[in-house]
C-alpha cells in the first residue's frame, strides 16, 4: 500500500496525506502506517476530526496503551486518554496544565517506558502552544567520537519524582503511594533502536537525575552538554498545531518540548494516548 507522504524536514518528520483516521484502518494500509512511523520518527495527519474512542482505537493498532498515573486527568470513560488542557469546570481543572515545557521523552520513568505518543489537537491558541521535536538518532549521529566513546555504557536513573518536583511546584505533591507507582529506573543512554537498528541519544531533560557513577553536578554539567547538542535550531522541527492535527512521535527516537502560551486570554485543549509496549524489544547491544 502506498501512502501519500510529504517530508517536514531534510531528515525526520512526515506528514501522511489523503487518510481519515475516523475511517477503519485495513491491515496493509496500517503497516504502512508504521513503516512510515519507524522510518520518520513522527508522523502528521491533518485536518481529523476524531471522537476519544476513535482515538484510542487508532492509536491501539501499535500495541497496549498507558493508563496514566495521574487518572484523574483522564476522560472518565477512557481512562487510556489523557487530557491536556488549561481550561476548568465549576473552579476544577478538566487536565493537566503546564506539563512538558521542558525537552523530554515521554514516560521514561515508567517500568515500560513508551514506544511512542499519539497527541490531537481539540482547541489551540491563536499563538504559542507550538511543540519542538527533535531527532535522537540525528542527534546521535552528530555528537562527536570522543563524547560518543564517553558515553557508549553509561547509564542514567530517569526519576519522576525527581521531574515532578522540579518542574510542578504547583501541583499537589506526590503521595507515597503514587511514587511506589513510578520508582526511579536506569537506562543505557545510548539505545538501539530496534525497527532502525540506528543508535538513539535516550536522554530527558529533568527526568535524568543522575549518570551512574557520577556526582549529581557532573552529570548535569554532562546532560546539560547533551541536551544542547542535540537541540540546536537544524536537529528541530517545530509544529504549529491546527485543530485536528494528530502527530505520532517515536518516544524511542525522538524528545519533545511543549511551548508555553498564554494560557489567560487563551485556551487549548489536547488529548494523547501512550503506547507501551515493547518499547525496546528486540534491542540489540549498542
Ligand atoms: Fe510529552
Amino acid at each position: 500500500m502506498g501512502l501519500n507522504i510529504r517530508k517536514l524536514t531534510g531528515h525526520f518528520g512526515a506528514e501522511i496525506l489523503d487518510i481519515d483516521l475516523s475511517e477503519p484502518m485495513s491491515d496493509a494500509t496500517f503497516a504502512a502506517v508504521s513503516t512510515a512511523f519507524d522510518e520518520n520518527s513522527l508522523i502528521l495527519f491533518r485536518g481529523q476530526s476524531l471522537t476519544p474512542a476513535q482515538h484510542i482505537a487508532f492509536s491501539s493498532r501499535w500495541g497496549e496503551l498507558e493508563h496514566h498515573v495521574l487518572q484523574e486527568y483522564t476522560l472518565p470513560d477512557h481512562p487510556e486518554l489523557f487530557v491536556l488542557t488549561n481550561k476548568k469546570k465549576d473552579g476544577k481543572p478538566l487536565g493537566a496544565h503546564k506539563t512538558g515545557w521542558h525537552w523530554h521523552i515521554d514516560n521514561t520513568y515508567m517500568p515500560r517506558p513508551s514506544l511512542g505518543s499519539q497527541l490531537y489537537a481539540r482547541e489551540v491558541p491563536p499563538e504559542g502552544g507550538d511543540t519542538w521535536f527533535t531527532s535522537l538518532t540525528a542527534a546521535y549521529d552528530s555528537l562527536p567520537e570522543d563524547l560518543k566513546a564517553r558515553i557508549a555504557d553509561l547509564k542514567a536513573v530517569h526519576s519522576y519524582a525527581h521531574v515532578y518536583a522540579l518542574k510542578y511546584p504547583d501541583r499537589e505533591p506526590l503521595s507515597e503511594e503514587r511514587k511506589a507507582q513510578v520508582p526511579d529506573l536506569v537506562h543505557p543512554v545510548v539505545r538501539t533502536h530496534p525497527a532502525t537498528g540506528r543508535k538513539v541519544l535516550y536522554i530527558s531533560e529533568y527526568i535524568i537525575k543522575q549518570f551512574i557513577g557520577m556526582s549529581v553536578e557532573e552529570s548535569r554539567e554532562l546532560l546539560d552538554e547533551l541536551n544542547a547538542r542535540a537541540t540546536t535550531d537544524d536537529l528541530i522541527y517545530r509544529h504549529q498545531w491546527r485543530v485536528g492535527d494528530l502527530i505520532c512521535w517515536d518516544n524511542r527516537a525522538t524528545m519533545h518540548f511543549a511551548q508555553p502560551y498564554d494560557d489567560v486570554n487563551y485556551t487549548r485543549l489536547m488529548h494523547t494516548t501512550r503506547v507501551i509496549t515493547d518499547v525496546f524489544k528486540g534491542e540489540r547491544a549498542a
